[in-house]
């Protein structure tokens, strides 16, 4: 049977790294409570010349080279942003156009924090339906342009970067040592858009509009939804918690990933964080943990890893890969 399986991984973060005891000079807030409330010591912020294509392009530079191929070896893009540098057409094309490709094809995907997982969930579905051989899936983002600079309780949480894999076509076993993409869940709930959204839009406003979150409420859901979708990617694949080496969640805030993890009863020392240093990237979020997780050699090859994410929409997500 045909896996997806992870052939690259690559990142890149914006030059401008923000600590927190800069927002003391733009709003009532204090590094003491960020860190205690999120976990969240600096975050990269993107400068005039860098945009979610800049980025994204970045990323999966690195992911190819990591796999020692080249563009000229990727059929498909499939870029996740909520921050694509315009309405259209989509920044995957952009990207398309940066990597110097002129075959294939590619598109954006918007499901918000849990972009990454809707895109590797897909990917995995156009290998396994012979629609693509080698698809490059980029999480890139540029949150700093839509955050409202004067809103303590929306300003602090978010950052800017980009993550990639390289998911190729290889014959698999059909059994759980297999390498590559052997389950993953996917859900969504408009009734609770209101929750976090951007207040504009092509359609509504003609603006681009500012993200607005009802943070506590968030919160109340998130580590329902998380385990949610995570009970059901170990029912289908025949695993227990126990089975898990890496659990890379998405990277929102640290009493969130805490909760979950200890309601999964996933031991902490499994748990990829870099919330600390990057802050909430939204899609970027997860592909930019499994980067920081093979650099500081944690995630090795052959490994079990727990992809998970939630998001604006709400969306939620998780994806189980053998490394
Ligand atoms: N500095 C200081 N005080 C602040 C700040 C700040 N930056 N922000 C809020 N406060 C204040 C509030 O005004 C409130 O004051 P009040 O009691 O006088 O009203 C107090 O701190 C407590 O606020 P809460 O919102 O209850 O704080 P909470 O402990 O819930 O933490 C936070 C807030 C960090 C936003 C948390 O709710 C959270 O992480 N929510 C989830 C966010 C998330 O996971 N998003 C993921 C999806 S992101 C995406 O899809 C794009």
């Amino acid at each position: 049977m045909i896996r997806s399986v992870v052939r690259g991984i690559g990142s890149a973060l914006p030059r401008r790294i923000m600590k927190n005891a800069e927002f003391e000079t733009l709003v009532d807030t204090s590094d003491e409570w960020i860190v205690q409330r999120t976990g969240i010591r600096q975050r990269h912020v993107a400068s005039e010349d860098e945009t979610t294509a800049s980025l994204g392009e970045a990323a999966a530079r690195r992911a190819l080279e990591s796999a020692g191929l080249t563009p000229d070896d990727v059929d498909l893009i499939i870029l996740a942003t909520a921050t694509p540098n315009n309405t259209f057409p989509a920044t995957a094309v952009e990207i398309q156009e940066r990597l110097g490709m002129r075959h294939g094809y590619a598109f954006d995907m918007q499901a918000v924090c849990s972009g990454f997982v809707y895109a590797m969930t897909t990917a995995d579905l156009y290998i396994r339906g012979g629609q693509a051989k080698r698809i490059l899936v980029i999480g890139a983002e540029t949150f700093s342009r839509i955050l409202d600079w004067n809103d303590r309780t929306t300003c602090v949480l978010f950052g800017d970067g980009a993550g990639a894999v390289v998911l190729e076509a290889a014959e698999g076993e059909g059994t759980l040592d297999d390498r590559g993409i052997l389950a993953s869940s996917l859900r969504s709930d408009g009734t609770q858009r209101d929750k976090l959204y951007v207040d504009g839009g092509p359609s509504t406003t003609g603006t681009v509009g500012h993200l607005r979150m009802q943070g506590r409420e968030v919160f109340k859901h998130a580590v329902g939804m998380i385990t949610d979708v995570i009970e059901d990617v170990f029912s289908k694949a025949g695993i227990t918690a126990d089975d898990i080496d890496w659990f890379v969640p998405h990277q929102a805030n640290k009493r969130i990933i805490d909760a979950s993890a200890k309601k999964l009863g996933i031991a902490d020392e499994k748990v990829i964080i870099t919330v600390d240093l990057h802050g909430n990237t939204s899609a970027a979020s997860v592909p930019l943990a499994l980067s920081a997780g093979v650099e500081r050699g944690q995630i090795k090859k052959g490994d079990l890893v727990l992809l998970e994410a939630m998001g604006g929409g709400f969306t939620w997500g998780a994806v189980l890969v053998r490394w």
